[in-house]
């Protein structure tokens, strides 16, 4: 996922909805992002992610609704959000992200938006989709 929105060390990398913070720990860690901002509405979920990022200075786990936090400072955005979620978040993406910022979706689409990227992973018996986005490349209101 990480890999196919091109994230390297001038990323700043918000993912709304952390969970465990897997995918932010990955983004800091691995890929060396300059900015990872994780924000989770679920408590227990938050001290997870939190404690698993403890030693990373480029990472940061915020306790929130995600409706509430400005995303401007992101060049890419990674979801895992139902479609009707991807679609009530079009309008907050086209907002406040800048034109040429990367969301990437795990599983599923932004209904009405043409991806540049669509890919299936395999994994042993299972099988899951990365769909890339780029802000003002067919991303309509
Ligand atoms: C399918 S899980 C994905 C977790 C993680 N990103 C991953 O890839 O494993 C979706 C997560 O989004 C969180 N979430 C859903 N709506 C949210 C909101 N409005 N603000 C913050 N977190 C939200 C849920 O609590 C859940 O942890």
């Amino acid at each position: 996922m990480l890999k196919l929105a091109g994230v390297n060390s001038s990323s700043i990398v918000y993912d709304l909805g952390c969970g465990n913070g897997s995918i932010v720990a990955a983004a800091a860690r691995d890929y060396g992002a300059k900015k990872v901002v994780g924000i989770e509405q679920n408590q227990k979920l938050c001290a997870i992610a939190r404690a698993k990022t403890r030693h990373l200075n480029n990472a940061l786990i915020i306790n929130a609704n995600y409706d509430t936090v400005d995303l401007s400072e992101a060049n890419i955005v990674t979801i895992y959000q139902s479609s009707s979620e991807n679609v009530r978040l079009k309008r907050k993406f086209l907002k406040e992200l800048l034109q040429g910022s990367t969301i990437v979706s795990h599983e599923f689409g932004i209904p009405g938006w043409r991806p540049t990227l669509f890919h299936t992973v395999k994994e042993d018996r299972h099988s899951y989709r990365i769909i890339v986005y780029v802000i003002g490349l067919h991303t309509p209101s």
